[in-house]
């Protein structure tokens, strides 16, 4: 593979004024996902909402790509189309979460490292040939009483970079993603203070690792006080603040940074998008890989009445895309 076709991909991944949407959720995530609106969690059920979202009516004018889950990744539309094709040829690129999960670190209370490591090579070979050209690694920072210690950054970092370095070789862009949680009550100058460590451990990891950064996206969590804190900062210093964090950590020669919503509502999440590129003079292409923040309004109807609604929730994907592909070029109207 070379790195021009990386570096390709990785570009058309953050177009002007597109973004991904993140539909990788695990069997388990989803379920939760299904039961907070009483949809059954079954197999048919689950390919038919990844249709809804991934056939979406011009979808591909805001969505460069999007994230999917091994089991969709496998299926199909009702047409029997492999998603994985639909998508190359209505100019979604497909994209593949490939981690196991977070478990324990050992020698680390409250703190989880990402694993998967073992046999990635062979599942990265695999997904080429499915028609991924994407891979995602979600690594996850807590903040709390004494963490993240070091410990937990650097295994974490490391683990993210091992992954990286493997897509690289098997011809899929890495996305990599280190989310510093929104969980707890610390303010947002910790969460600066903790994303810059985690960011500083990453490049610093990947580049051990010898993974082209032209050919790398960052996924990354914004800097935002916890859930629980009482002081929250507005949108602006939202905005501010994580720019200046990236700005200070991230190489200039990224393709592009994306976004997680990690729990900000709907409108939060595009704001913030928003605000940051009406800064200005950034040195990447700022945009959105919003999970949550893109499919939840659509779900919740789809769940009223799943054959009646389902062009109507269609609709309100196609309007989530086009708000934050509008705040990807600072030019979301509220
Ligand atoms: P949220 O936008 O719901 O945080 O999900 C994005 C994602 O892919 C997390 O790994």
């Amino acid at each position: 593979m070379s790195i021009e076709q990386l570096a390709e991909t990785a570009q058309a991944m953050v177009a002007a004024g597109k973004g991904i949407i993140a539909i990788d959720e695990s069997t388990t995530t989803i379920a939760k996902r299904f039961q907070g609106v009483g949809i059954e969690n079954t197999e048919e059920n689950r390919r038919a909402y990844r249709e809804l979202l991934l056939t979406t009516p011009k979808l591909s004018d805001y969505i460069s790509g999007a994230i999917l889950f091994d089991e969709t990744l496998r299926q199909s539309t009702k047409d029997g189309v492999p998603f994985a094709k639909y998508m190359a040829d209505h100019g979604i690129i497909p994209g593949i979460k490939v981690d196991k999960g977070t478990h324990a670190l050992a020698g680390c209370p409250g703190e989880v490292v990402t694993e998967g490591l073992d046999g990635l090579r062979d599942r990265l070979k695999e997904y080429y040939k499915l028609g991924a050209r994407f891979a995602k690694w979600r690594a996850v920072i807590t903040i709390g009483e004494d963490i993240p210690s070091g410990t937990c950054i650097e295994a974490n970092a490391h683990a993210l970079a091992r992954y990286a370095a493997l897509c690289q070789e098997c011809g899929l862009v890495p996305m990599v993603e280190p989310e510093v949680l929104m969980d707890g009550d610390h303010n947002i100058e910790v969460c600066y203070e903790v994303t810059e460590a985690v960011l500083r451990s990453l490049f610093g990891a990947l580049y051990e690792q010898n993974v082209l950064l032209e050919g790398t996206i960052l996924k990354a969590s914004m800097v935002i006080a916890g859930k629980d804190c009482e002081e929250q900062a507005d949108v602006d210093e939202v905005a501010e603040s994580t720019v200046m964090c990236l700005k200070s950590t991230v190489p200039a020669i990224l393709p592009g940074v994306v976004f997680l919503s990690g729990g900000q509502t709907d409108e939060q999440s595009t704001a913030h998008l928003n605000a940051m590129n009406q800064l200005g003079n950034l040195p990447w292409p700022l945009s959105f890989s919003y999970g949550r923040a893109m499919q939840s309004a659509a779900l919740k109807l789809w769940s009223q009445d799943l054959t009646g609604n389902f062009a109507k929730a269609q609709a309100v994907v196609y309007e989530r895309a086009k708000e934050n592909g509008m705040a990807a070029l600072g030019k979301w109207e509220g």
